[in-house]
Order: structure tokens, then sequence, then C-alpha cells
């Protein structure tokens, strides 16, 4: 299960978006109403990588448009952050979940594989958009692009580099930031959700300084 052979040969935002479309590297594709390709500009200078598209972006058909994306909007605000200087994306490009009592979609996370075939499209991104810094927004992002045994818990906002493995020789090259995803954020209703809130805020700061 690979995308590789769905990526055109003239690989701007627009034509890979398009190929995008007609992906079927994994089972994925079936079951999603929709291909959720990234949004933003080619030289967006902050690439922010998160998981796969929810319900609501897999109906609408664009990046964290959903409760996750909100919650990211009113973070990058408070890190002084302008979304148009922003290219948002995800691991993997279709929503994958399971049904529950008929019509309910509950998000189910893409295994090793999914993300495995899903990854040809991200390195595209990469490569079209050249951003200075990419934030990688869960462990699903930060696995895809740094490898398995990263944990976001141990290596949260360190400034790294993308794997040689990966074969991109970007000039300059970009750095790579990991955070927790927008919608931990969101599921925290402790007593430390307010610190998890400005955590997340400190960490997309410090992406734009780097
Ligand atoms: N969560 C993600 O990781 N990406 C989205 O686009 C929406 C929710």
């Amino acid at each position: 299960m690979s995308a590789t052979r769905y990526l055109p040969e003239n690989r701007t935002l627009g034509s890979l978006a398009d190929a995008a479309a007609h992906c079927q590297g994994c089972s994925l594709f079936a079951d999603a109403t929709q291909t959720v390709f990234g949004r933003g500009r080619r030289r967006a200078p902050i690439m922010l990588v998160g998981e796969q598209p929810g319900d609501q972006e897999d109906r609408a058909g664009a990046p964290f448009v959903g409760p996750a994306g909100r919650l990211l909007a009113r973070a990058l605000e408070d890190a002084d952050i302008d979304p148009a200087l922003t290219y948002q994306t995800n691991a993997v490009k279709h929503f994958k979940f399971t049904r529950k009592g008929g019509k309910r979609r509950i998000h189910q996370k893409p295994n090793r594989t999914e993300v495995v075939a899903c990854q040809p499209w991200l390195i595209a991104e990469i490569d079209a958009v050249r951003p200075h810094v990419i934030v990688c927004l869960g462990a699903t992002a930060a696995q895809s692009l740094l490898g398995t045994a990263f944990r976001v818990s141990a290596q949260r906002g360190e400034a790294l580099r993308l794997p040689a493995a990966l074969d991109m020789h970007l000039d300059p090259e970009p750095i790579v930031l990991a955070t927790v995803h927008p919608s931990a954020v969101l599921r925290d209703r402790s007593e430390r959700h307010g610190e998890a809130y400005r955590l997340f805020v400190d960490d997309l700061r410090l992406a734009s300084r780097c």
C-alpha cells in the first residue's frame, strides 16, 4: 500500500491536490467522503501537520475546520501567528472512522501501514511548500516524519531536522518540532486544561521564532 504511484510528475500544490483527490493508495479512500489535502500557500514559513481529517473536515474537504481546528485557530492567534503564514495539512489524507449507532462516525487512529502509505503526499507537500519550520501536532504526525521511536512526551518542543532517511535535501533545511494534538488539549477537561492550552500556545510561539 502506497500513494507513490498516484503522485503527479509536475508537483505544484495544485497538481498534488488534484492527484490526491484520486488516491487509492490505501483502503481509507473507500469509506471517506473525499481526500482532504493541505491548505495554505507555497513558501508558507510554518507547516502544521495533524493526524488525519475528522468528521467535519471529511465533509468540508479542508483540514482543521472542526473543533480541533477552532482550538488551533485560537492558539495561533494567542501565539501571534497569522494563519496566512501557515500551511495546514495532515499525515493521513482520508478520514478513518467506525460507525456507532447507525449514523455517528467515530474517529479511529490510522495505523502505521496507513500512515506510511500516505507519507508520499506529506513529503511532496513539504517539498512544494518549503517551510522554515514544521510543527507536528501529535504522535501520528511526529512519527510519520521522525520515526516510530519518537515520543512527543519526551521530545516535545525540541528543534530537530528531518531524518536523512527521508532523502529530502532541502535548502534551507526546515526545523521540525513536535507538540501535542489540539484535540488532546480540547479533551483535557481537568483543572490542567488551562495549563495544557498555555503550553500548546508556547510551543507554537517557539515554532514561530525558529
Ligand atoms: N484533527 C487533525 O489532525 N486534522 C484535522 O484536519 C482535523 C482534526
